[in-house]
């Protein structure tokens, strides 16, 4: 049988960054609750010539440097936070990358769930085409209105991963569980472009759908919770993902460990919410972490509010760490700008998602990608390294 998985993951975020216990200060809230209750320390904040399409061209770029394009037929883009109602954000990407015209590109949407569809959709291709590749691209801004109890758990950053046969990461294993239920938990209207949530409910439509997806793996022949090694949990705030853990022992009466899944928080902790791209962050700092993975089975939970859940695996492969990015990882996050509350609340303020009327931005951002603006109702982009 093919063997199918992630052959290579690499991350971005946005190029600034505000330290929650500067907000914390402002709101007159004991840091303590954003670093302990909510397991957060900072967030990325996008520069206005950042957004979805350049961090996820940032992300996606050394992947295409390492293994060339010509395998890569199909682009699969994950996101909350599109910058069009139609076009797809992966179009933009395939130009910026200077991808094959031969190349497959959509956009993919359910709130931070999408992703692990993009990725089952991918094996699916890869299944049956072996010899083609597939770009899996995570992005997302996570915005709230500020003043708010979500305001702390924003955030911004993209994951792609390669998905092919005989992958250097992780195979991804068959069986799956998922569930699906409508729930007014978060949602983003059309004419919004910051998310209305509804948080204490949130948190348990997450839970609910949690135990859903787990019984309806283990239902369809997946692992015993004995033989799954290490969990990632999708991580809004990182504290989430203990919650998740917590209710997974209870539910199935197991000893887990907090071990099984600490390490798992490191990045995320750091960039705060990337909705699409955070289940694969925990994972990048899982396998960026000390412990040698090598043939252990990890654990997957996607949540997107709405909602939907899905549980699935990995089984590690012998060598994947000649794969990975840690290094890079580790300079993205350190050389980012740190803001001051009111550089950041400037910057949430002057988002703009409005086509109206034709501006310019100027690149600011050391990124090698930037939105540089809008001319005729159009978005526009550029490579500037
Ligand atoms: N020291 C340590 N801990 C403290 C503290 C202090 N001084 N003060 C408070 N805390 C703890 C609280 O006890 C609480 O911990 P528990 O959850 O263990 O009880 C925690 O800090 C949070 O405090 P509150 O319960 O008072 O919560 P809040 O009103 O500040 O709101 C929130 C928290 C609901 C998560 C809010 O930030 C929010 O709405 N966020 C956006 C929604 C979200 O992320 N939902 C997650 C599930 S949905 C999802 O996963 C999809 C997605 O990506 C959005």
């Amino acid at each position: 049988m093919t063997v199918v998985g992630i052959h290579d993951l690499s991350i971005a975020t946005a190029s600034r960054f505000l330290d929650l216990a500067l907000l914390a200060e402002r709101a007159g809230i004991d840091p303590d609750k954003y670093r302990i209750g909510l397991g957060q320390d900072q967030m990325s904040v996008p520069a206005p010539d950042e957004d979805i399409v350049t961090m996820a061209a940032a992300a996606a770029m050394p992947i295409v440097e390492r293994h060339g394009a010509s395998g890569i037929r199909t682009v699969l883009f994950a996101t909350e936070s599109g910058v069009d109602q139609s076009k797809s954000a992966a179009v933009f990407v395939h130009e910026l990358l200077g991808l094959d015209p031969a190349t497959r590109v959509v956009e993919l949407k359910q709130a931070c769930y999408s992703a692990t569809a993009a990725l089952q959709f991918a094996l699916g291709i890869v299944a049956r085409q072996p010899e083609e590749s597939v770009l899996v691209i995570a992005a997302d801004v996570a915005r709230y209105a500020v003043d708010t109890a979500a305001e702390p758990t924003q955030g911004a950053g993209a994951v792609a991963m390669l998905v092919t046969q005989d992958p250097a990461i992780a195979e991804v294993e068959p069986a799956t569980g998922i569930h699906t239920a409508d729930v007014d938990d978060f949602w983003r209207p059309n004419d919004s472009d910051t998310a209305v949530v509804n948080g204490k409910l949130s948190i348990d439509a997450y839970l609910d759908a949690f135990v859903g997806a787990w019984d309806d793996y283990r239902a369809r022949g997946g692992a015993a919770i004995e033989s799954i090694d290490y969990f990632c949990h999708h991580q809004p705030f990182t504290r989430m993902a203990v919650k998740a853990h917590q209710r997974l022992a209870v539910h199935t009466g197991a000893a887990l460990t907090p071990a099984q899944m600490e390490s798992t928080t490191r990045y995320n902790r750091r960039l705060g919410n990337s909705y699409t791209a955070s289940l694969y962050f925990a994972l990048a700092a899982l396998l960026d972490g000390e412990d040698d993975l090598t043939d252990r089975r990890v654990g997957m939970y996607s949540y997107g509010s709405g909602s939907i859940g899905e549980f699935f695996s990995l089984r590690i492969r012998p060598g994947y760490r000649t794969a990975l990015r840690t290094e890079a990882t580790k300079r993205i996050l350190d050389s980012r700008e740190p803001l001051d509350v009111d550089a950041y609340r400037a910057l949430h303020a002057a988002h703009s998602a409005s086509s109206e009327v034709d501006r310019e931005i100027a690149p600011t951002s050391p990124a090698p990608f930037h939105f540089i603006g809008v001319q005729g109702r159009a978005r526009r982009y550029a490579r500037t390294d």
